[in-house]
């Protein structure tokens, strides 16, 4: 049945929204969708950038159509999170707003013309055009909205779809990634790498080198199911592809960090590898001679979670189904190292900042 199932994960056929079946709703929401009577909830909102956010009673907005009010339970705080509320995020965003836009919790409400959720459904949602996940509700479109198992725990379910989505695409799609593989992680610790790294070894029995800060940190992405981690270091991460690959370079990079350290990247793939640009989190965009992918032969990939939701939904939509699959299948768990209130946004930046978190960061919103 798993293996079935596995199979039908990895072709990747094309499946609409409006195939799925409407999920009812069950015993696990202690009935929230019918004792929130108040007409406000509570929101951490935006009103000048650089400054902390403040907890605020919001009215509610009547719901379009295809929209969905959902009772937010958790929300992810991400590094594009800290991104915005500093305005240095590649869009341009008008305060005052929101922040968060991956949250998990449950139907309270549906537009009239949603059709594949119903009151009660518990829901996975990255809302990133709209965000609003900072808040006991948060209004979302179904397209936006994925249907998730009652088992499925609400922090993980606001943990797991946009660092495990951006790396099944990265490693999957782009670079093919299969069973003796090798591939060496950057920020391997953080909630990219993380997920890159358990991906890649976990469903794909690729053999994975992790890099990242400290011991503590090489330990976890061990724990992971790295082959192998070690913190930065030139010398050493070089010995070990040499190691592992039998001197011939890795198969894959997968690198989140950018900055100077990004060129490093072209010593440790082999012969026809691919270099996956996943993210900054140096914020440094680094600039490369083209010249230093012919020796190599090297594939460079860029990629955006965010960018696939317009430019190819259909892709989109299926493949943040198949890392639900994967985690409801327990082939993926998400780490979370932290949760905050909705009170201690303010910590939860500086956590990140510091570097302190490993995998993901949550707000509980209840
Ligand atoms: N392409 C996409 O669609 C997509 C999706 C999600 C995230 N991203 C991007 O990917 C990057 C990483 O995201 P994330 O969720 O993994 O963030 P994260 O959880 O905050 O982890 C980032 C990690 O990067 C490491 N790092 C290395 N050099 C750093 C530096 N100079 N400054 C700060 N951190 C540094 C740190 O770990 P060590 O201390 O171990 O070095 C840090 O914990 C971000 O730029 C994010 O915007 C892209």
């Amino acid at each position: 049945m798993a293996a079935l199932k596995m199979q039908r994960l990895l072709v990747w056929g094309a499946k609409a929204v409006s195939s799925a079946p409407c999920q009812q709703p069950s015993s696990w929401l202690c009935g929230r969708a019918n004792i929130r009577k108040a007409s406000t909830y509570r929101a951490a909102v935006l009103r000048e950038f650089g400054q902390d956010l403040q907890i605020k009673d919001m009215k509610r907005n009547k719901l379009k159509g295809n929209e969905v009010r959902v009772g937010v339970h958790s929300c992810g705080v991400n590094a594009s999170d800290i991104l915005m509320i500093e305005n240095k995020y590649d869009r341009t965003l008008t305060v005052p707003f929101v922040p968060g836009f991956e949250v998990c919790g449950e139907v309270l409400e549906v537009g009239r013309d949603v059709t594949t959720m119903a009151v009660g459904s518990k829901v996975i949602g990255i809302n990133k055009e709209g965000l609003g996940g900072y808040a006991e509700e948060s209004i979302i479109s179904e397209q936006n909205l994925w249907t998730v198992d009652h088992g499925v725990s609400v922090d993980h379910g606001a943990a797991l779809v946009d660092t495990y989505a951006t790396a099944l695409i990265g490693l999957h799609r782009r670079a093919r990634v299969h069973e003796g593989s090798t591939v060496l992680v950057t920020a391997a610790a953080g909630g990219l790498g993380l997920a890159a790294v358990d991906l890649a070894s976990s469903v794909y029995k690729a053999k994975v080198i992790g890099v990242c800060g400290t011991e503590d940190k090489a330990e976890l992405v061990r724990q992971k199911g790295a082959w192998a981690a070690l913190k930065y270091n030139k010398k050493h991460i070089e010995a070990k592809v040499k190691e592992v690959t039998d001197g011939r370079g890795v198969d894959v990079v997968f690198d989140a960090i950018g900055g100077d350290a990004f060129h490093d990247c072209f010593s440790w793939v082999c012969h026809e590898g691919t270099v996956i640009v996943a993210g900054f989190a140096s914020r440094v965009i680094p600039n490369i001679e083209t010249g230093q992918l012919l020796p190599k032969a090297v594939s460079l990939v860029g990629l955006s979670l965010s960018h696939y939701q317009q430019a190819n939904n259909a892709v989109y939509r299926q493949v943040v189904e198949d890392v639900i699959d994967m985690h409801e299948m327990g082939l993926i768990k998400p780490h979370i190292s932290a949760r905050f209130n909705i009170e201690e946004t303010a910590e939860a930046f500086n956590f990140m900042r510091e570097r302190k978190s490993t995998g993901k960061v949550i707000l509980d919103l209840i």
